[in-house]
C-alpha cells in the first residue's frame, strides 16, 4: 500500500512521488491550508494539501481527526523558507521534508479518544482500558521494541553458548515455588486439577536427567500473588539449566547474557565480571537481599557501643543474641513530621518496635533517646556514625534479621526522600550468594525452602541436614542476580541424589510417602543416573523494565493486569455460564456465601 515509511523520506528524495499510509497524529489548520504529521510505528511525516496541488484532497483533509488511518499520495518537496524563516524541523528525521498531497484516502475514521495520545496519562486504569491505543504512544511502542531486542538478545547468545530452546507444559502439576498456584480443572478427569507452572523447575531438571545438557526457555511463569510494581500474576522469565556446571560456570553465562542484552539494547557497556556479596553482608551492610549500591547509606553495627548501655531497649535487645544498628541520613535533619511519622510506620510494618532517631541541629542532639546515653557512649556513637551537623540517624534494635530488614527498608525511603538518586546513571550489577537454605516460619514453626526444595545445600554445610538445631545455619549452593536494588534472576545448584532430594523433603516436613505422591517422579528420576545440574531464571519484564528506564513492569508487557489482577480491556477474570461449570464438575461456593 505503500512506497516508504513515515520515517524513510529525506531531502534526496525531494521530487518523487511517494505513497505513505498511517494515523494521523497532529492536524493544524493554517489560514485554511491543512497540514497534518501521519505517524507509521517508524516515525511521522509532515504532509500539507494545497488546494493548488489537488483541490479534492485539499477539501476532504478538513475533515480529518486524529487517529484516522489514511494514505497518502503526493510529491516530496523540500520545506519553503517563509519570511526568510526555515520551515526545516530539526526534531524528526524526516524534517527537511513535507508530502504535498495529491491523493487522499480516508481508510478508516476515528472516534474522539478516550484520552490523548500525545500526553502523559496518570491514570493507568484507562490506558489499560484502550492498551490497543495506549500502545500506540512513541514510549510504548519504544517499549515493545526494547523488549524484542532484550528477548532476541538472550536467545542469540544462548543459542551460540549450545543452548536448546525447549518448551514445556502450561497445564501442569502444582509445584512449590512459594506462591499461590493457578488452577484449572479438567473435565476429562472429574475433581482432578491442572496447576499452571510458578516456574519451568522440575521439568528443566528432569530434561538434564533426560540428557539435554544445555536448556533454555523464555517461559511464561503464572503465581496467584500479591500484585507490586514489579509483580504480575502472569510473567515471563528467561529460564536456563545445565549439565555438569557448577556455581562459577552459571554466574559467567548469566553475565555473558546480560552483558549482550545490554549491549544490543541501549549499545552499553557492562562489566565482564559482577562484584559477589554473601546473603550475610547484603543484609549487614545493606539491609537487604537484593541491595542498591548505587548510594551509600550503609547500616553500622553498634554492638560495641551499646552492649553495657543504660538504654535497655539497646543493651537489652543484644543480651537476647540480637543486633543494635544504625543509618546516618545526612542532610536529612529537615526530615518534616509526616515524613517521619511515615518512616516509623514502614518501621512498624516491618516488625520493628519503634525507630529510635537523633537530629543534629544547631549543634545539638535532638532525641528521645539520648539523655540514656552516657558520654562515653555519645563519642563512640559519634566516631562511628560520623555524626555532623544536619545528619538524621536511625535506630534499629531487636533480632538481627528483622533489624536489617527495617533499615534496609528505611534507608530506600530516606534515599527516596533525599532524591539521592536523582541523574544517576549507573548499572549496578551485584550477585548475592550463600543464602539461606531453610527458614522456619515463626507462626506454624516448620521449616520451608528459602529458594525451593531441589536448592542443594553447600558440600560443607550438608551434615547439618541431619541436625534440625542446626537446619537455620545451612547455607545453599544459590545465588540471585541484583540490578540497582531490583532482584533481576535467581538460581542454584541443584540436588541431583535420590537420597539428599528424600532428606531435604524430611526437612520440610514432608514424609516419604507424600514425598512419593507429590515427586516421585523427580525422585524416580534420579535413580537413573542423574547429572549433576544447576541454572538460574531471570525475570525478563525485570530486565527489560530496567533496559527501558521504566519503574513498572507493566509498562513493558503489552497486555498486563492491573495491580488487581484484572484486564480491564477484556473485563476478566469473568463470571462463566454455569453449564461450562457443571461440565468441570465445579460448583462455585460464592452463591452460597452471597445466600
Ligand atoms: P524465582 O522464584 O526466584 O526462581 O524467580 C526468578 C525470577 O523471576 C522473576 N519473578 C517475577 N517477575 C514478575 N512477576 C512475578 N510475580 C515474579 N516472580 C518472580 C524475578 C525472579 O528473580 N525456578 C526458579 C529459578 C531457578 O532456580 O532456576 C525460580 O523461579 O526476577
Ligand atoms: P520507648 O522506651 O519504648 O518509649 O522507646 C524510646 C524510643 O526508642 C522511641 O523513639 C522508640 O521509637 C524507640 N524504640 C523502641 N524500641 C525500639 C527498637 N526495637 N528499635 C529501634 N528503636 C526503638
Amino acid at each position: 500500500m505503500r512506497t516508504h515509511t513515515c520515517n524513510d523520506l529525506r531531502k534526496e528524495h525531494v521530487g518523487e512521488t511517494t505513497s505513505l499510509v498511517g494515523w494521523v497524529n497532529t492536524k493544524r489548520d493554517h489560514h485554511g491550508v491543512i497540514f497534518i504529521d501521519i505517524r507509521d510505528r517508524e516515525g511521522v511525516t509532515q504532509v500539507v494539501f494545497r488546494s493548488e496541488e489537488s483541490a479534492a484532497a485539499a477539501e476532504l483533509s478538513h475533515t480529518l481527526r486524529h487517529e484516522d488511518v489514511v494514505k497518502i499520495t503526493g510529491t516530496v518537496a523540500g520545506r519553503p523558507e517563509i519570511d526568510g524563516q526555515s520551515t526545516v524541523n530539526p526534531n524528526i528525521a524526516t524534517g527537511e521534508i513535507e508530502l504535498v498531497a495529491r491523493e487522499l484516502e480516508i481508510i478508516n475514521r476515528s472516534e474522539v479518544l478516550p484520552f490523548q495520545l500525545d500526553k502523559e496519562l496518570s491514570n493507568e486504569d484507562i490506558r489499560l482500558k484502550h492498551r490497543y491505543l495506549d500502545l500506540r504512544r512513541p514510549r510504548m511502542a519504544r517499549n515493545l521494541k526494547v523488549r524484542h531486542r532484550v528477548t532476541k538478545a538472550c536467545r542469540d547468545f544462548l543459542d551460540e553458548q549450545g543452548y536448546l530452546e525447549i518448551e514445556t507444559p502450561i497445564l501442569s502439576k502444582s509445584t512449590p515455588e512459594g506462591a499461590r498456584d493457578f488452577l484449572v480443572p479438567s473435565r476429562l478427569n472429574p475433581g482432578k486439577f491442572y496447576a499452571l507452572p510458578q516456574a519451568p523447575q522440575q521439568y528443566k531438571q528432569l530434561l538434564q536427567v533426560a540428557g539435554v545438557e544445555k536448556y533454555f526457555q523464555i517461559a511464561r511463569c503464572f503465581r496467584d500473588e500479591d500484585l507490586r510494581a514489579d509483580r504480575q500474576p502472569e510473567f515471563t522469565q528467561v529460564d536456563i539449566e545445565a549439565s555438569f556446571v557448577e556455581t562459577d560456570d552459571i554466574i559467567a553465562l548469566v553475565e555473558g547474557l546480560l552483558a549482550r542484552s545490554f549491549q544490543e539494547a541501549l549499545g552499553v557497556e557492562v562489566p565482564a565480571a559482577f562484584p559477589r556479596m554473601t546473603y550475610r553482608e547484603a543484609m549487614d551492610r545493606f539491609g537487604s537481599d537484593k541491595p542498591d549500591t548505587r548510594f551509600g547509606m550503609e547500616l553500622t553495627d553498634l554492638a560495641d557501643v551499646f552492649a553495657k548501655s543504660e538504654f535497655k531497649v539497646f543493651s537489652g535487645a543484644l543480651q537476647s543474641g540480637g543486633a543494635v544498628k544504625a543509618i546516618n541520613a545526612k542532610g536529612f535533619a529537615c526530615v518534616t513530621t509526616g515524613q517521619m511519622n511515615r518512616l516509623s510506620e514502614t518501621a512498624q510494618l516491618h516488625g520493628a518496635k519503634g525507630l529510635a532517631f537523633i537530629k543534629v541541629e544547631d549543634g545539638q542532639w535532638k532525641s528521645p533517646i539520648v539523655k540514656f546515653f552516657s558520654e562515653e557512649e555519645k563519642a563512640a556513637l559519634a566516631a562511628a556514625m560520623d555524626i555532623e551537623e544536619g545528619d538524621l540517624v536511625l535506630f534499629g534494635a531487636g533480632p538481627w534479621e528483622t533489624v536489617c530488614e527495617v533499615l534496609g527498608r528505611i534507608r530506600l525511603e530516606c534515599c527516596e526522600y533525599l532524591n539521592l538518586l536523582a541523574g544517576n546513571t549507573d548499572w549496578n550489577f551485584l550477585w548475592v550468594t550463600d543464602f539461606p537454605l531453610l527458614a522456619k516460619d515463626e507462626e506454624s514453626g516448620k521449616w520451608n525452602a528459602v529458594h525451593h526444595p531441589f536448592t542443594r545445600p553447600k558440600a560443607e554445610d550438608e551434615a547439618m541436614l541431619d541436625d534440625e538445631s542446626k537446619f537455620g545455619e545451612i547455607r545453599a549452593e544459590a545465588y540471585d542476580v541484583v540490578l540497582n536494588g531490583y532482584e533481576l534472576g535467581g538460581g542454584s545448584i541443584r540436588i541431583h541424589e535420590g537420597d539428599l532430594q528424600t532428606k531435604m523433603f524430611a526437612a520440610l516436613g514432608i514424609d516419604a510417602a507424600q514425598a512419593q505422591e507429590e515427586f516421585g517422579h523427580i525422585l524416580s528420576a534420579f535413580s537413573f543416573g542423574a547429572p549433576p545440574h544447576g541454572g538460574v531464571a531471570l525475570g525478563l519484564d525485570r530486565l527489560v523494565m530496567l533496559v527501558a528506564g521504566e519503574d513498572s513492569i507493566r509498562e513493558v508487557i503489552a497486555f498486563p493486569k492491573n495491580n488487581r489482577g484484572l484486564d480491564l480491556m477484556s473485563a476478566s477474570p469473568a463470571e462463566v455460564d454455569f453449564k461450562q461449570l457443571r461440565e468441570l464438575y465445579i460448583k462455585s461456593t460464592r452463591e452460597e456465601k452471597k445466600e
